[in-house]
């Protein structure tokens, strides 16, 4: 698989990455509870001999640490690894005083534990919201990388406001965002100001978390604008002979407004796929130039936490 620039932070890394939160949790539409421990490291390897070199999770995502510091302790090849430091806890409520040195550097020490490493990556502040406005996680993150304990920090985050927040910190090297070809918000201006700054972009959400698959047929009527856009992606991806996962990931992949996507999948089928769409190229210009057309009446609906608490059945 080619490998890309990560931002200017000297670092290279497989265009395609491997998120893990579906390793740890009940994730996405679906919720499905995460296979075995055997057959996780079974993907995670996939992953790595498919020229997967960017692993990204998280303290908050279960046992996704343990389990990726499993299957590459000590091993030769290690992929880069981005964990993050959570600022909220499962239920959304903010940890106690989750600015304080104490708490970042307690989440740091037992990540480096479960990953079986002596230095963390790339460490992110958790879905960053009003983080920055805390100037002492900001010299907490810096100084972890002035000791040598961490090699670059950034901040994952979700909707418009807090990127555009995060990229005001001067300090800040990596920045996960939200782009999918129902959400391209980011590409007129903050994007291309990331890049300007040498902050290294991982996109995510390229599925919108299975919206962009058969899942959409099981949406709730409250979800009917979003169900509505996402069949009309599949009508151009069935037009282009293309199924939609393919066409989903080609399409932020080689949109060239990032460094590395990532895509999580507990299923090596959905695994082998991404990594087939990861050496196909861009999607030819005419699917693209159709797809430009496709919006979302209820651009709230693109935003995951205001989805209702509606169970969707599995179709697995
Ligand atoms: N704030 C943050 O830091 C943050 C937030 C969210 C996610 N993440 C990271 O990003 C990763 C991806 O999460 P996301 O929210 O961006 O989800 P996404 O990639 O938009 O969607 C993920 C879901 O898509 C489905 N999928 C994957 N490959 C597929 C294929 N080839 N065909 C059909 N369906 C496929 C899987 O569901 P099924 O297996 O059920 O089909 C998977 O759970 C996570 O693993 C996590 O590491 C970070």
């Amino acid at each position: 698989m080619e490998t890309v620039d990560f931002g200017t932070t000297g670092l290279r890394c497989s265009r395609l990455g491997l998120g893990t939160v579906e390793l740890g949790l009940p994730y996405g539409l679906s919720k499905e509870s995460p296979p075995d421990d055997a057959a996780c490291i079974r993907l995670l390897h996939q992953a790595v001999d498919g020229g997967v070199t960017y692993i990204d999770t998280a303290a908050a995502y279960g046992r996704s640490e343990e389990l990726v510091g499993l299957a590459f302790g000590g091993h030769p090849s290690r992929p880069l690894i981005a964990t993050k430091v959570a600022l909220r806890d499962a239920a959304g409520d903010p940890v106690a005083a989750p600015d304080q040195p104490e708490h970042v550097r307690a989440s740091v020490h037992r990540s480096l534990r479960l990953l079986q490493t002596d230095n963390l990556d790339i460490l992110q502040i958790h879905s960053a919201a009003d983080a920055f406005l805390h100037d002492e996680l900001v010299t907490t993150m810096q100084g972890l990388v002035d000791e040598g304990i961490v090699g670059i920090w950034g901040a994952s985050t979700y909707g418009l406001e807090a990127p555009a927040d995060a990229l005001e910190e001067a300090k800040l090297r990596v920045l996960q965002v939200a782009y999918n070809v129902l959400d391209r918000r980011l590409e007129e201006e903050l994007l291309p100001k990331a890049r300007r700054q040498g902050v290294a972009i991982v996109l995510r959400s390229v599925f919108l978390q299975g919206v962009l698959s058969d899942r959409r047929r099981q949406l709730p009527s409250s979800m009917a604008s979003l169900a509505r856009a996402a069949d009309e992606v599949a009508l151009i991806s069935d037009q282009a002979g293309l199924s939609l996962s393919q066409l989903a990931l080609r399409y932020v992949l080689f949109s060239d407004v990032g460094n590395v996507t990532i895509v999580g999948t507990a299923h090596a089928q959905e695994l082998a796929q991404n990594l087939a769409a990861s050496t196909a190229g861009p999607l030819p210009s005419d699917v693209v130039a159709a797809l430009s057309h496709v919006e979302v009446e209820d651009s709230e609906l693109l935003h995951p936490s205001s989805w209702p608490e509606q169970p969707i059945p599995s179709t697995r």
